[in-house]
């Protein structure tokens, strides 16, 4: 090779961190072609220097504190795999920009927090700014969306984009098990973030969500304008109940164009059997894209675990090895849009919605007033057995309904004295 090697810092250790130093060490021969150039490691830096890894960083540098990297002599681009919004991963981001170093990361966090102030630094310093490994695992949907989708307008995007909360309702629906009991699993399995309740809680899919809405309708990040709902009150009745109407429960990220402004929702939803994405599961990630040339697009893979997020950050070390890269959200800073969020009275949609409640007379009619005085059609209704002892299930599913009318009639619904828990609602997709 003619070319001077590419000399990598890699910050953080962790599985992703020792997989991507691990490839680089047995691969080399493969990615140095791809590159054009030889890609070597020559300083890390990770909590703790004495932990046993797949990698061996034999004739590495080690750096204590992480943010040194981006000024380090001997380091040409920074990989930043520590995650967390603030802090370390924070500092080294900017350092390494304003050190016009380029700078690789898998943190969802950081760009949905700070994806414009980064991306202004990058343009600033004329310096790239790489993430593919930032969403969905090994999907390579940030390049899909940045540069092979470039000529569509994007109509709407929504996926399946936390494995973790797939891996929970696929395995409660197939075993029965409890939700606390297989979130365990997936802990131990690797799959879960550091704090698990960003996941459950729909948060680590709204930072995938908002950066990918960035990407598909050159708008800045903005994690604000997301709503975002997690899996925790999913029961297996639900995913039961789901099954018997022709659904399977999926957390999904929604962005979608609207007339009246753009809809952007983590949330779990029925997904109709009919839908590809109702068969994704396990720990698989889905993102189906509606461009206006390229028509319906579904891109189905590995969103987690250190192999498959290894290669999505091994392909933007290749990009950063041939030099040149497109702004990381697609356009410049200055040519990104603001787009009007779509406010809940203007936002349509179906619901299903289980009520528990006393089973004696009238309370059906009760309900039915409520939703017509709301003016909710009812598409269709389901009611279990009879249990003088106990609460038994309504279950019912609407036609389009106005998404603030329906939050409107649930509040009336759950004040009936005969409704006995608070109801569960799930959209329909
Ligand atoms: N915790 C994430 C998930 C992994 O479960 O999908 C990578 O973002």
């Amino acid at each position: 090779m003619s070319k001077s090697p590419l000399r990598l810092g890699i910050a953080g250790l962790g599985h992703v961190g020792s997989e991507v130093a691990r490839i680089i060490e047995t691969q080399g021969a493969h990615l140095s072609r791809r590159g054009g150039r030889d890609i070597v490691v020559t300083a890390v830096s990770a909590r703790d220097k004495n932990k046993q890894r797949s990698c061996k960083l034999a004739g590495v540098a080690w750096v204590n504190n992480p943010v040194e990297l981006a000024a380090h002599k001997d380091v040409d681009v920074v990989v930043e795999l520590i995650g967390g919004s603030e802090g370390v991963a924070r500092d080294l981001a900017t350092a390494a920009l304003k050190a016009s170093k380029p700078f690789i990361t898998a943190n969802k966090a950081l760009l949905a927090h700070h994806g414009v102030e980064l991306a202004s630094l990058s343009e600033k310093h004329n310096v790239a700014l790489y993430c593919e490994a930032a969403v969905a695992g090994g999907i390579p949907v940030i390049k899909t969306l940045r540069e092979s989708l470039a000529g569509n307008a994007v109509k709407e995007i929504y996926g399946i984009l936390n494995g973790t909360c797939n891996y929970i309702l696929t395995t409660m629906r197939e075993t029965g098990r409890a939700f606390a009991d297989v979130l365990a699993d997936a802990q131990r399995l690797g799959y879960a973030e550091a704090d698990p309740t960003f996941d459950i809680d729909g948060m680590d899919a709204a930072h995938k969500l908002a950066i990918l809405s960035s990407l598909a309708f050159s708008s800045p990040v903005d994690l604000s304008a997301l709503a975002v709902s997690g899996i925790r009150n999913i029961s297996l009745a639900d995913i039961h109940f789901a099954e018997e109407l022709g659904f399977r429960i999926k957390l999904l990220g929604v962005s979608r164009q609207t007339e009246k402004g753009l809809m952007q929702r983590v949330s779990p939803y029925m997904v109709p059997l009919t839908e590809q994405l109702a068969h994704v599961e396990g720990a698989l990630n889905a993102v189906f894209i509606e461009g206006s040339a390229v028509g319906p697009l579904t891109l189905i893979g590995r969103g987690a675990g250190a192999a498959a997020t290894a290669s999505s950050v091994l392909g933007d070390i290749i990009d950063a090895a041939n030099g040149g890269a497109p702004p990381a959200f697609g356009v410049s800073v200055a040519n990104m849009k603001a787009i009007k969020s779509l406010p809940d009275s203007d936002s349509i949609g179906a619901f299903y919605v289980r009520l528990m409640v006393a089973d004696e007379p009238g309370v059906l009619a009760d309900m039915a007033a409520i939703l017509r005085d709301a003016r909710i059609s009812i598409q269709s209704l389901l009611q279990k057995g009879r249990n003088e002892a106990g609460p038994v299930a309504v279950v019912f599913i609407t036609h389009d309904s106005n998404e603030k009318a329906m939050a409107d009639a649930l509040a009336k619904l759950g004040k009936m004295p005969s409704v006995l828990e608070a109801p569960c609602v799930i959209r329909i997709l």
